[in-house]
């Protein structure tokens, strides 16, 4: 049975949480003298002199309007990675508990483990990218704490089974993290919509993708009461900046500007592909939901080096396992597209 009393590290549970100033006071007042701020004004036309609201309410609420789960059951970091950190630190004993990982993945799950001395159990994904469950099943031990998978995957670009998922939801008694941050670009449904079914279910979205906000810093987490109380208690008291804080909120009134885009990106992504595919050195192109394609291409480090010389910067994955002989390339305007492909045309002549 999923506890998450037996989840939370004792001292977690023990901490009394930080009381900011603004924690204190949150109402009406004319005379702010609580907080040490510079109560003369700032060099910025906005009052960037006061400390920023600690739990963003009128960002969530947006964003709760858009994803149609309460506000409550949201936390935001200062972008994803910051998302991830707080999790291994409420949950993770260090030197003690570990956490499943499933690479080739996104690397700050195993970084970010690294830092908070956390282990991470590795269970590579199968030869065609899916969740290999019998592995996970003998590798999860009474010290596993969390298990991350990516759906879309990066830097794979696909989809892992939706049943799998459930099975691991419905097993598994630590904390499953499904990071959603490709969702936009997939046909498949977010698992957001089954926060209700499970308590030990943590998505994790974030608006430098498909809302083209990677500079603001703003991740997100949908999670259970419980996960998201740990979470604000344990977070730095002002993680997500008042810049930050308005100008999402600003860009969240673009929706129709987004899914255009996303629209696009996603035409753009298989055209891509269908070029890419037509260069006789491109052996294989991955099946992508995500707004990159992983590409299987002859002398792959070479066409990375020859691009970079050429200006164009396309990821190298090309020695991580399962990837062998893949660079990873974000999909750009159709502009940037055609100037890739043209490229590579040329180059692959002189490889
Ligand atoms: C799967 C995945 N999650 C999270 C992130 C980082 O998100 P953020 O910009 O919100 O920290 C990335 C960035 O590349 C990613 O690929």
């Amino acid at each position: 049975m999923f506890d998450i009393e037996k989840l939370i590290r004792p001292n977690i549970k023990k901490l009394k949480p930080y009381s900011s100033a603004r924690d204190e006071f949150s109402g009406t007042a004319s005379v702010f003298l609580d907080a040490n701020e510079n109560s003369f004004g700032s060099p910025l036309p906005k009052n960037y002199n006061r400390y920023p609201d600690p739990l963003q309410w009128k960002l969530k609420e947006k964003i709760a309007q858009i994803k149609g789960v309460p506000a409550q059951h949201i936390f935001l970091g200062n972008g994803s990675d910051e998302c991830i950190d707080l999790l291994y630190r409420a949950f993770c004993n260090p030197g003690i508990d570990n956490v499943i990982i499933c690479p080739p993945t996104y690397g700050m799950y195993e970084v970010s483990a690294g830092i908070n001395d956390v282990e991470a159990l590795k269970v590579s994904l199968t030869n065609d990218f899916q969740l290999d469950m019998e592995r996970i099943a003998s590798t999860i031990d009474e010290r596993t704490k969390l298990l991350f998978l990516c759906s879309p995957n990066n830097p794979t670009g696909n989809s892992l089974y939706r049943e799998d998922i459930e099975l691991i939801l419905n097993s598994f008694e630590g904390l499953v993290i499904i990071d959603e941050a490709y969702i936009n670009f997939s046909k498949q449904q977010s698992f957001i919509r089954e926060l209700t079914e499970y308590p030990n279910l943590v998505v994790m979205q974030t608006l430098s993708k498909a809302w083209g906000l990677a500079a603001l810093r703003v991740g997100m987490i949908f999670s259970s009461l419980p996960v998201i109380e740990v979470l604000n208690k344990i977070k730095p008291p002002y993680n997500v900046n008042q810049a930050s804080q308005e100008l999402a909120l600003e860009a969240l009134e673009n929706i129709a500007q987004v899914n255009d885009w996303t629209k696009k990106l996603v035409e753009e992504r298989e055209k891509l592909a269908a070029d890419l595919k037509q260069l006789p050195g491109v052996q294989f192109i991955y099946p992508s939901d995500a707004n990159f394609l992983l590409v299987k291409i002859n002398e792959a480090r070479n066409m990375y080096e020859a691009l970079v010389n050429k200006g164009i910067i396309v990821r190298d994955r090309s020695r991580v396992a399962l990837c062998e002989g893949c660079l990873r390339i974000t999909v750009g305007t159709p502009e940037e597209n055609e100037i890739l492909a043209e490229a590579m045309r040329e180059l692959e002549n002189n490889l």
